[in-house]
């Protein structure tokens, strides 16, 4: 693909404005998902390869972003390591969370045929996508993973039990952290194999813990995934929200592109981070909340960074909430095609 914004801007190379794409885009801020959700639940969607297509690409003809990211959850790796898990209204639960298992080990059988739907769901949106719009996969980072089966549903998103284990119990956590980075690994290689361009790991929770342990206990692996995927030539994104000073620790061979979180304001995120990484981000999706002129005060904000900075890419510091309305992210897009650059 020859003529995507986005996969040029993630090589490198220059152009005349950042490209533009939200975290969560594909889901409940476009009216056009809801009126699908009326007819079909989460997981029927994911299921058929015609609806997941679907979905993938109604952000991009909605809202006119330059990239689609594959309709899916980080949770499918759970769930193909024989977790039982149901999307309701209030999020996804788990039937058995490890935290209540005597032997969570004997629990996990990874059995990677059962991701096999996905990469149908994959091969069909390449069949079907606009010209020059790239597909981007993903999977969830090991903490973040970890942190959902060992908990289940926290809905404050302290996982107190699931940091216990990284603390109290370190030998158990790390054999776990090494089924979930295998089967992601795996998961990341047959995803490119079907045919999506870039790939992004989704560390929701890496402020959870400290810096230290992060990098101690997590770090080792998503280096695994980052090699795995980079060895392919498929450019990675690694959004480790919550890492702050952390991010001056990451090295080019770990991510080509970092997605900042809201907490670490552009400019100073791009002192930290290493020159020969590209940053994503961050824009606050809650001020979508509010009307459009503070919005567009918040936006000019980034155009100096972006006359400056040729390596970056236009996207949330988290992804987009079900509350904010389509219009407002509507006028996000405009605004960042339209803006003068120069
Ligand atoms: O970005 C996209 O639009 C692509 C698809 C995508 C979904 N989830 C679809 C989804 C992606 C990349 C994810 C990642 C994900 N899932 C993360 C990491 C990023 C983040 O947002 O923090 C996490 C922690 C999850 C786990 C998860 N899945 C939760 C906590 C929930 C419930 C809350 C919510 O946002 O609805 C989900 C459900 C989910 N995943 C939905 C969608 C579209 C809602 C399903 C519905 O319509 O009912």
């Amino acid at each position: 693909m020859k003529n995507s914004i986005f996969l040029k801007t993630l090589k490198g190379e220059e152009t005349n404005r950042p490209p533009v794409w939200f975290m969560r885009q594909a889901g409940r801020v476009l009216p056009s998902y809801m009126a699908l959700r009326k007819d079909y639940s989460f997981s029927e969607m994911m299921a058929d390869p015609k609806l997941a297509a679907k979905v993938t690409l109604l952000p991009v003809h909605d809202l006119g972003v330059d990239a689609a990211i594959l309709f899916s959850d980080i949770l499918v790796i759970p769930e193909a390591m024989g977790m039982k898990l149901e999307f309701t209204d209030k999020g996804p639960v788990f039937e058995n969370p490890l935290k209540d298992e005597a032997n969570p080990l004997d629990c996990l059988l990874p059995d990677s045929s059962k991701l096999e739907y996905i990469y149908a769901n994959i091969e069909e949106i390449i069949k079907t996508r606009p010209k020059n719009i790239p597909l981007i996969g993903f999977c969830g980072s090991p903490l973040t993973t970890f942190c959902y089966m060992v908990q289940g549903i926290s809905r404050n998103h302290t996982f107190p039990e699931a940091v216990a284990m990284l603390y109290k119990n370190k030998e158990v956590a790390k054999k776990i952290l090494e089924r979930i980075t295998d089967l992601s690994i795996l998961y990341a290689k047959n995803q490119i194999k079907s045919g999506i361009e870039a790939f992004q790991l989704f560390e929701t929770h890496a402020g959870l813990i400290p810096q230290n342990l992060y990098f101690e206990m997590i770090m080792p692996s998503v280096k695994r995934i980052a090699k795995a995927v980079k060895e392919t030539g498929t450019p990675f994104i690694y959004m480790p929200k919550g890492l702050g000073f952390g991010l001056e620790k990451i090295e080019p061979s770990d991510a080509d592109f970092i997605s900042v979180d809201w907490q670490t304001p552009i400019e100073k995120a791009r002192q930290l981070i290493h020159k020969d990484i590209g940053i994503q981000g961050n824009l606050d999706p809650r001020i979508l909340l509010a009307d459009k002129q503070s919005i567009e005060k918040e936006l000019n904000n980034y155009l100096e960074f972006g006359k400056n900075n040729n390596n970056w890419i236009f996207n949330l510091g988290h992804g987009l909430i079900p509350q904010i309305p389509f219009e407002n992210v509507k006028f996000v897009v405009d605004w960042v095609k339209n803006a003068d650059w120069k």
